[in-house]
């Protein structure tokens, strides 16, 4: 396996998806392979402790590896190799032939996550299939709901949410609210891909300042922020929930952000997009209550929460720190 090549490729493999856009994957090339870890500095200890969402980017950054490497006729291959003290999960490795996937580049740089109107109108009971076979596939399972019966969760862990002031902390960290920010075009969740106009990005940066934020906390913020997000849910459409397999070690999760990636890719082929809603399970409360509605014997198997379904309006590209 020649870097080199890897090397060309490398700001299609940060195309992966991440949790608030820390791109926190790191790629080695040593003795003929490429090890896959991880930056703490870019991992989310706060709002992410158990490095769930961690672990299924670094799912979806392999998945991406070997699809790009696929397309431009490279034999590479995934060995598992976890180690979480070295920070690993396993290494591109030369294999005898390209790795098999449906999936081309032209999907990875089309995929995007969309904070935008959605259609109305359930999900095409075959499309649903597609998704819920590739999770059965790997031993998991996808189930779906429709939106309005999670707005009321959605409301409760948004307040949750914005009302930790470590987590909103931690959040704030990685907003880009101005393109005037120097990480504008990096990393990060802009005010772009928040669809944020800019009257909004100034409330919202200005609410959340270390100044304002304490004070604000106390007099109802997180109410009101959870609130403005309550008509998310509040129409015709699916959301989606990955649970993983019972007892799912750490690098079972890596496997599932693998099995994630090939979802949103084919729903994205499908015309379909895909809005993230991890805040209902970072809740404790939140989590056991939709394990309970959806009859999941532990919380701790539910690993992803998205609305999916018809953009109504084409979704921004997100940044990225390799282009
Ligand atoms: C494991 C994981 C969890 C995520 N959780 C959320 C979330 O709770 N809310 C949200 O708006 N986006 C969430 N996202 C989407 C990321 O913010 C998004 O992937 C990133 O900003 C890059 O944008 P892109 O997906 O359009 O390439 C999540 C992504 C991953 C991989």
């Amino acid at each position: 396996m020649n870097p080199g090549d890897l090397r060309a490729l490398e700001p299609d493999f940060w195309r992966a998806p991440s949790a608030h856009n820390t791109q926190p994957w790191t790629l080695r090339y040593r003795d003929g392979s490429a090890e896959i870890g991880w930056d703490p500095a870019y991992a989310l200890p706060v709002a992410d402790p158990t490095g769930r969402d961690l672990r299924l980017g670094l799912g979806a950054f392999t998945e991406t590896c070997l699809i790009v490497c696929a397309d431009a006729g490279l034999a590479v291959g995934f060995r598992p190799d976890y180690d979480q003290a070295r920070r690993r999960i396993g290494h591109l490795v030369a294999a005898d032939e390209p790795y098999r996937t449906p999936f081309t580049v032209g999907d990875v740089r089309a995929r995007r996550s969309g904070r935008v109107p959605y259609r109305p109108g359930r999900l095409d009971d075959a499309v649903f299939r597609t998704v819920a076979e590739l999770a059965e596939a790997a031993g998991a399972r996808t189930l779906r709901l429709p939106c309005r019966r999670l707005a009321g969760l959605l409301y409760d862990a948004d307040r949750h949410m914005f009302g930790d002031p470590a987590v909103t902390r931690e959040l704030r960290a990685w907003l880009r609210l101005s393109p005037r920010d120097p990480r504008y075009d990096r990393d990060g969740l802009t005010d772009r891909a928040l669809r944020l106009g800019r009257a909004e990005a100034l409330g919202l940066r200005a609410v959340l300042s270390p100044r304002a934020y304490p004070l604000l906390r106390r007099v109802g913020l997180p109410r009101l922020l959870a609130a403005s997000s309550r008509g998310l849910l509040d129409y015709d459409g699916d959301v989606l929930v990955l649970v993983g397999p019972a007892g799912c070690p750490p690098e079972g999760q890596v496997a599932m952000g693998r099995v994630l990636m090939r979802q949103w890719l084919a729903l994205s082929r499908l015309g379909h997009t895909t809005h993230p809603l991890s805040q209902i399970i970072d809740a404790p409360a939140t989590r056991a209550a939709l394990a309970r509605l959806l009859d999941v014997d532990d919380p701790a198997r539910l690993l992803s929460v998205v609305r999916v379904g018809r953009p109504a309006e084409p979704p921004p590209r997100s940044a990225r720190r390799v282009r």
